[in-house]
């Protein structure tokens, strides 16, 4: 950024996803820093980001942080596993004065408390192209099965509202049912629109998958780099 950043613990934190996803994230971190005022940009008009080519998804993301930072935006948090897939490594070298906390499906915590030995993994064909979710399976699960499967369909869902509409549990149920069969016990949520249908997925895995999402362990770690440059409110 060329311009000098005028910040303070006042400021607000900006979010951005590809629609209304990462909402449960900017949700969780207000509810843990409850002073903290927050700007979200939601780009539903290009959404889904899930099958776009990463120099597609920088362009995007980079219009995004430009915004949030031209209104005065303290931290950027890339609310989107897709956004952060493509985009956050670039966004670090080319802002290195901004703080950026991004997210990646929580594979980690799964595959530590599997007991079955097999995880399944929801997100986009993005994130599960990227280097992070490839990193952390290797260091991480290398000794788990891991069902990575694309959910695009929930992505819609949640864009057009239809979270409560009839046939929302039968599309969840589909997609989710051969991960079970395969006897996944532990099913991540690796987008961040997915949170959004949680109550149907849980409703679906009841009592044979516990279904991990990480909105809860960004907003820590967003608060904890707020904290560390003295920028908490
Ligand atoms: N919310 C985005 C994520 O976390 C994905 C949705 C999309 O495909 O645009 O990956």
């Amino acid at each position: 950024m060329s311009e000098e950043l005028r910040i303070s613990k006042d400021s607000p934190v900006g979010f951005f996803d590809s629609g209304i996803g990462g909402k449960c994230i900017e949700a969780a971190f207000r509810r843990l820093c409850p002073n903290e005022r927050t700007i979200y940009i939601a780009d539903s008009a290009n959404c889904p980001y899930g099958n776009k080519p990463a120099g597609e998804i920088i362009r995007l993301s980079e219009a995004h942080t430009k915004s949030l930072l031209a209104q005065g935006c303290k931290m950027i948090v890339v609310a989107c596993n897709t956004a952060t897939a493509a985009a956050i490594d670039y966004l670090r070298r080319k802002y290195p004065e901004v703080p950026f906390v991004g997210i990646e499906p929580a594979v980690k915590p799964a595959a530590l408390n599997s007991k079955s030995g097999i995880v399944g993994v929801l997100a986009t064909q993005g994130t599960f192209n990227g280097r992070l979710y490839n990193e952390t399976r290797a260091k991480f699960a290398k000794d788990v099965t891991i069902l990575a499967t694309v959910a695009d369909e929930f992505v819609t869902i949640v864009e057009q509202g239809r979270v409560d509409s009839p046939e929302t549990e039968g599309i969840v149920r589909r997609k989710i049912e051969p991960l079970l069969s395969a006897g996944a016990d532990r099913i991540v949520l690796g987008c961040t629109h997915f949170p959004h249908l949680k109550s149907v997925i849980e409703k679906v895995c009841a009592g044979r998958a516990e279904v991990v999402e990480p909105s809860e362990a960004v907003a820590r770690q967003a608060k904890r780099v707020l904290a560390e440059r003295g920028l908490l409110a």
